[in-house]
């Protein structure tokens, strides 16, 4: 049988010198679309999670959403969605976070969860951590109880696991190439 390493490893599309040249893009939209390949990473990152009580799942837009669906369908629990900015209706907490050009920011409903909520932040990949370091302190601005960040890729030459783990938050990752 093969391992889910190297399903996953498989089901990842590498492309290179894109965006720019010199970066090998890891796209999971050929892993989104395989039904087995789908399945199986998101019942791995929920697995150790599963009767916990966690009360929310917490996906980074864009591809943290389609992710974070399904694992909160899978843990039974509620989705919220971590947005670019200028897209949530009501009051919202907003945070600045820094890009490979520039910044951009993120906010999330101020009512999204209660104090204390253990959530789980979701995202397909970690590379700086820049986003996924800007998610968690808006989510402990809301008062979140954050059980664990998962990912489907982890560029672990580019440090953003450790930056996560300085901030004591328990990284789950499914494959990581070095280099990036
Ligand atoms: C990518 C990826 C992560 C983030 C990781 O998203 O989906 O969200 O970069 O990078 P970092 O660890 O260096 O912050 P991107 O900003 O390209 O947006 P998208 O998901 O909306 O396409
Ligand atoms: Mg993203």
């Amino acid at each position: 049988m093969t391992t889910l390493h190297d399903e996953l490893i498989a089901a990842i599309r590498n492309i290179p010198d894109y965006p720019k040249a010199g970066i090998i893009f890891r796209d999971i939209t050929t892993l989104l679309g395989s039904p087995r390949a789908f399945r199986r990473a998101v019942d791995e990152l929920v697995d150790p999670y599963a009767g916990m009580g966690v009360a929310q799942v917490a996906g980074v837009e864009a591809r943290g959403f389609i992710l974070g669906g399904a694992m909160a369908h899978q843990l039974s629990s509620g989705f919220i969605p971590i947005r670019k900015k200028g897209k949530l209706p009501r009051e919202t907490v907003r945070i600045a976070y820094s890009l490979e050009y520039g910044v951009d920011e993120m906010e999330v409903h101020k009512d999204a969860l209660k104090p204390s909520d253990k959530v789980i932040l979701v995202d397909d990949l970690i590379a700086t951590g820049g986003t996924a370091v800007a998610a968690v302190n808006l989510l402990r601005q809301l008062g979140a109880d954050i059980v664990a960040a998962c990912f489907v890729i982890d560029l672990p030459d580019l440090g953003g696991r450790m930056k996560l783990e300085d901030l004591g938050v328990e990284v789950r990752t499914l494959v990581a190439y070095a280099g990036h």
